[in-house]
């Protein structure tokens, strides 16, 4: 076609190796300058990895979000955790679809309700933890909030023994992986490489095949620690199938009894691929974004009032009801503005299954599209004052349109937990600036880095004090 060029987008000339260096140590600020050099669609080139053509384009992400189910293939491309060959992330077209349907209802409408109390009982139970003049690592504090609640929501875990023969290898096993050396390693080494590295080490954990120097491999170590959390999964999968679910009302009990349309039951594989899913893309992610939203609100002593006004509209003097977060338009536009302007996955991969028009390009069969949430977010042309911190501006209530806002992705591939994220999000913030004063230890704007699969501040600490009681 006249006009419509196949080669690749310009973008960054430096050496792939390089490229993954600048963008693993500065993620936000490699994308912004790139595309301040070579405008709204440029190409990355990173190590072992087909080229990513970065979109900060209204009406092309428009055009990606719309993209039909045959055009798209799932990338695994920087996930180094091997999620299984089951799970949502990487399956595509009708097994896709299907699993989805079959993970949407516990994650949405009425059943978030009840896990409103868990929540609120998780996050309340943290504070308590702290000492008043406690110097808290956020970020730290956070994610065990997080996890908890995931290992409580969806492993349906009850008693606090069966949550510490969980939680430790959750720990050991996620923090082993996400460590600077495997992010560095998948992009030189290619992320599937490190995939399977981590794997085989855990395969052979299962089968007692670790010999015992090889135990002391930090890869091994990190197959150790996931053996243990496939195992529990395992055994408590076939208890459910053996036993019944009784009053369980978690996800792996549904996964338990999940029949599919000719009413066979989901192998015991499948569930655990998916169940592992919604562990890793469930409360990193979260905790980054609260680590990220008190790092915009607690220097700001304005916002910090509005925030107490409104608690204290909706709960007076008692405590948080966490059936009422909803409730929290002041708090819920904190969260979105803290979404917008530091968004904890800078970019939504969607690699193309066959040669795909673009714009002005052609882009061959493999190219990885991404979609660019941190640089669409902070465009001028877009947003007024892109770099300030304004929480008023999603107090409107109009609906801001997914090509200009996307902190979740967007299209077929949206992320399936943004609900629960969400309704998660409410309950803990509103807990903790109830139940505890926090004032920033450094109040200068926070530098991004990639932990674990997303974007988190670099250090965020607070010192304590408790507010009540
Ligand atoms: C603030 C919290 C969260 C953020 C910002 C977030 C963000 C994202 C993004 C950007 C994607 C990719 C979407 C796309 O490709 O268009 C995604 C996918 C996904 N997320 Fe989340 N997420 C969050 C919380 C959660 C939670 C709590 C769960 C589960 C309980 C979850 C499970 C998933 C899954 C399973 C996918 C893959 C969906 C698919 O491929 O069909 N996420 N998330």
């Amino acid at each position: 076609m006249p006009g419509v060029r196949t080669e690749l987008p310009p973008g960054p000339s430096e050496s792939p190796l390089l490229q993954a260096i600048r963008f693993g140590r500065d993620p936000y600020g490699y994308l912004e300058r790139a595309a301040a050099a070579h405008g709204p669609v440029f190409t990355l080139r990173l190590p072992g990895d087909p080229p990513r053509v970065v979109v900060c384009e209204p009406a092309l992400i428009r055009q990606i979000f719309a993209m039909k189910q045959d055009e798209i293939l799932a990338s695994p491309e920087g996930i180094p955790v091997n999620l299984g060959k089951h799970t949502l992330l990487f399956l595509d077209g009708e097994p896709h679809r299907r699993d989805r349907a079959l993970l949407t209802p516990p994650l949405h409408g009425a059943r978030l309700d009840g896990y409103a109390a868990t929540m609120h009982e998780v996050t309340r139970a943290a504070i308590a933890t702290l000492r008043p003049g406690a110097r808290v690592d956020l970020h730290r504090f956070l994610q065990d909030i997080t996890l908890e609640i995931i290992v409580r929501c969806v492993f349906g875990v009850r008693d606090p023994a069966q949550r510490a023969r969980i939680e430790g290898p959750v720990v050991r096993w996620l923090e082993g992986t996400f460590v600077p050396a495997t992010f560095f390693a998948g992009m030189v080494m290619g992320w599937g490489r490190v995939r399977d590295l981590l794997d085989r080490a855990a395969e052979r954990a299962l089968q007692g095949r670790t010999g015992a120097l090889a135990r002391r491999l930090p890869w091994n170590r990190v197959g150790a620690a996931k053996a243990e959390v496939l195992a529990y999964l395992r055994a408590d999968l076939e208890h459910c199938r053996t036993h019944g679910i009784g009053e369980r009302t978690d996800i792996l009990a549904m996964l338990a009894e999940a029949r599919d349309e000719d009413g066979e039951p989901m192998a015991i594989d499948h569930a655990i691929d998916e169940l592992v899913t919604m562990l890793v893309g469930g409360h990193e992610t979260t905790a980054n974004t609260l680590t990220w939203t008190l790092s915009h609100i607690l220097p700001r002593p304005d916002v910090m009032a509005a925030l107490h006004d409104e608690l204290h509209r909706v709960f007076g003097d008692g405590g948080v009801d966490p059936r009422r977060c909803g409730e929290l338009p002041y708090l819920e536009a904190c969260l979105k503005e803290s979404m917008r302007m530091t968004p904890i996955a800078p970019a939504v991969p969607r690699v193309v299954a066959r040669d795909y028009p673009l714009g002005d390009w052609t882009l061959p069969a493999g190219t990885i599209l991404f979609p660019c949430t941190y640089v669409t977010h902070r465009r001028a042309d877009l947003w007024s004052e892109p770099n300030a911190f304004r929480p008023e501006r999603f107090l409107d209530g109009d609906k801001v349109s997914t090509d200009r806002y996307f902190p979740f992705g967007g299209g077929r591939r949206t992320c399936i937990g943004m609900a629960f994220a969400r309704f998660e999000m409410r309950i803990v913030l509103a807990t903790l600036l109830h139940g505890a004063r926090l004032r920033a230890v450094d109040t200068a704007p926070k530098r991004a880095i990639i932990r674990g699969l997303t974007v988190a501040p670099v250090e965020m600490s607070a010192d304590f004090s408790p507010r009540m009681g």
